[in-house]
């Protein structure tokens, strides 16, 4: 972990005791990954060797903050989660990742909870959310470093449904989009227990479970989906459960 000059050591210092990472000297040298604090927040610096620069969230600028300014209730996504107006449904989105589809959930008027297992990127969404993300926004989400899976086979109280966008080896986007998530999959690596993962979503009481995949991509293994929606760059397979 680094500190620019005249950030704020002592909160480093706690949030690298916390997340048992070393405080590094300005005479360090690292050749793997560096959580840096900055005046904007923090960010992941990437190994020199990678080549891919640095992860900072931000969801008031860049990709994320055109889907929010483009998403509505009737578009693919808030039509696989079956979003009606005047309702503020409770959703976890139990693969949180950058927190994309999550935001735009949000903004849409759903009550979200972010699981993210990976504690880096759990860390870097709370820091964005708390700095930069639009005030309107805020209250709508929280965010729980926790493995997904766990969560949901004790959550006592169900949301009404449940997201999930595990991630997929062949994934094309934007070239930004691209890096930011070339570095996410290098940082947690493949979500190789997916189907555990659906199996929890399914038996947690939610009503209904929302997959993404990419297009031409298999289901993930397990009963069939209720039904799927096409959108321009992926695919929404909807598991409707019984009450
Ligand atoms: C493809 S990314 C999700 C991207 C996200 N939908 C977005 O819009 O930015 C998948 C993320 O899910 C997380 N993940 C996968 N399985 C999980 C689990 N069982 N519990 C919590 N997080 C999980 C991974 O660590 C990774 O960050």
């Amino acid at each position: 972990m680094r500190v620019d000059d005249g950030c704020d050591v002592e909160l480093a210092r706690q949030v690298a005791t916390r997340l048992n990472v070393p405080l590094l000297t300005p005479n360090d040298c690292p050749q793997g990954y560096v959580l840096a604090l900055g005046d904007t927040g923090w960010r992941l610096e990437t190994p020199p060797a990678l080549n891919l620069g640095v992860l900072q969230l931000d969801f008031a600028r860049g990709a994320t903050a055109w889907r929010l300014r483009q998403a509505g209730r009737r578009q693919p996504l808030g039509r696989a989660l079956g979003l009606q107006s005047s309702q503020s449904p409770r959703i976890v989105d139990a693969t949180a990742g950058l927190g994309r589809d999550g935001m735009v959930l949000a903004h849409l008027g759903c009550r979200m909870t972010l699981l993210e297992r990976s504690p880096v990127i759990a860390f870097l969404l709370c820091d964005a959310l708390q700095r930069l993300a639009p005030d309107s926004l805020r209250g709508f989400v929280e965010v729980v470093n926790a493995d997904a899976n766990a969560w949901l086979r004790a959550c006592t109280s169900p949301p009404d449904a449940v997201y999930l966008d595990p991630m997929y080896p062949e994934r094309v986007k934007s070239a930004l989009v691209k890096k930011e998530m070339r570095i996410l999959r290098e940082v947690v690596g493949p979500d190789s227990d997916a189907t555990i993962l659906l199996d929890a979503a399914l038996h947690s009481g939610a009503r209904r479970v929302v997959v993404k995949r990419p297009h031409g991509a298999p289901c993930l293994e397990g009963p069939d989906p209720t039904h799927k929606i096409d959108a321009p760059n992926t695919r929404y397979d909807v598991y409707l459960c019984a009450p």
